[in-house]
């Protein structure tokens, strides 16, 4: 029996599959505050966190028994690598279950950014809507524009693929070309420049690394066409939301919908009183069946490395050649 400590209560079916260990779970509704998961780690041999959770050298060094760290999300850069596999320690995410749960989301913020879905919800609300009118919240049409990808991995092909029934060219920008996705989706490799200076959309689709920490700033907001939209779906730092604000301000972008900030939970002041943005609270994976899902993955790659075993979804099987 191993000691396991979850830094949030995750859905039923995976705390039913580590029932035969001593688990310990973190009872309140926001992130458990760091020094908290330091104290708790200490006796630990598996950590489960979600990505609000800094997993940094502090935490690592205050968690000597720690084997595994199961991480309840595909993005892992509250983690820090490095430093768990020169200690051992296996860390596994849940990858795949979301992909198509997150392509939908997007696909809500495309929408509604573009048709203006959240700012007549309000009107109607505050019975401000007095009736249909030629120029009562006139959008931008989604049929038939052009949809910039950056990030063609996973999530992003799920997106572009959605984007066939809108009849839209897709361009995208990756690390690497995927010729199998070009040709499923009839899109086209770019360098990032075309992209922005192209698409009528933009969606982000990396994940958080040192290459993509601020991979759009004022300089390529300035690229963007006037009428196009940003969103994001991936991780908030992605983007240097200062100069996002600074770009919505100016109208030098038509709006944007996101769904992950800067320095989450916080928002950059001013975001909240533009009117041309739609802002959703990190929620892009949050269906049932897909929470579920990620329950059950996480829970399983939990039980596999502290049976010393590769799970299935591991982000740094090197662990195993060092064993
Ligand atoms: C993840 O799992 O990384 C997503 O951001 C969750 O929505």
């Amino acid at each position: 029996m191993a000691r396991i400590y979850l830094t949030r209560k995750i859905p039923e079916e995976g705390i039913k599959l580590l029932e035969g260990h001593e688990l310990e779970i973190y009872e309140g509704d926001t992130p458990p505050p760091k020094k908290e998961i330091m104290k708790k780690v200490k006796d630990k041999e598996g950590l489960l966190c979600l990505l609000t959770d800094p997993i940094d050298k502090e935490v690592l060094d205050s968690a000597p028994c720690l084997k595994v760290i199961s991480t309840y999300a595909v993005g892992y850069d509250n983690i820090d690598i490095k430093e768990a596999t020169k200690r051992k320690i296996v860390v596994a995410n849940t990858p795949g279950v979301l992909t198509e749960t997150v392509a939908d989301f997007t696909w809500a913020l495309i929408l509604s950014i573009a048709r203006r879905i959240v700012e007549g919800d309000k009107i109607v609300r505050q019975k401000k809507f007095k009736g249909w009118g030629p120029l009562v919240l006139v959008g931008s049409d989604v049929y038939g524009k052009t949809l910039g990808i950056i990030g063609a991995g996973r999530i992003g092909q799920a997106v572009a693929r959605r984007a066939k029934g809108f009849d839209m060219d897709i361009l995208y920008f990756s690390r690497k070309r995927k010729k199998e996705f070009e040709r499923e989706c009839n899109a086209k490799f770019v360098d990032i420049e075309t992209l922005l200076k192209q698409s009528d959309f933009v969606s982000l689709h990396t994940p958080l690394t040192s290459e993509t920490y601020h991979l759009i700033g004022e300089k390529e907001l300035k690229m963007m066409k006037k009428t196009s939209y940003l969103i994001n779906t991936a991780r908030g730092k992605c983007i240097d939301e200062k100069a996002l604000v600074k770009a919505l301000m100016n109208k030098e972008i038509a709006g944007a919908a996101l769904d992950v900030y800067e320095n989450e939970p916080s928002i950059t002041p001013k975001l909240a009183e533009l009117e041309n943005v739609v802002l959703a609270p990190h929620a892009a994976s949050a269906s049932i069946q897909t929470r579920t899902k990620m329950a059950i993955i996480a829970a399983e790659n939990m039980l596999a490395g502290l049976e010393g075993k590769m799970p299935k979804y591991c982000v740094n099987p090197e662990v195993f050649e060092m064993k």
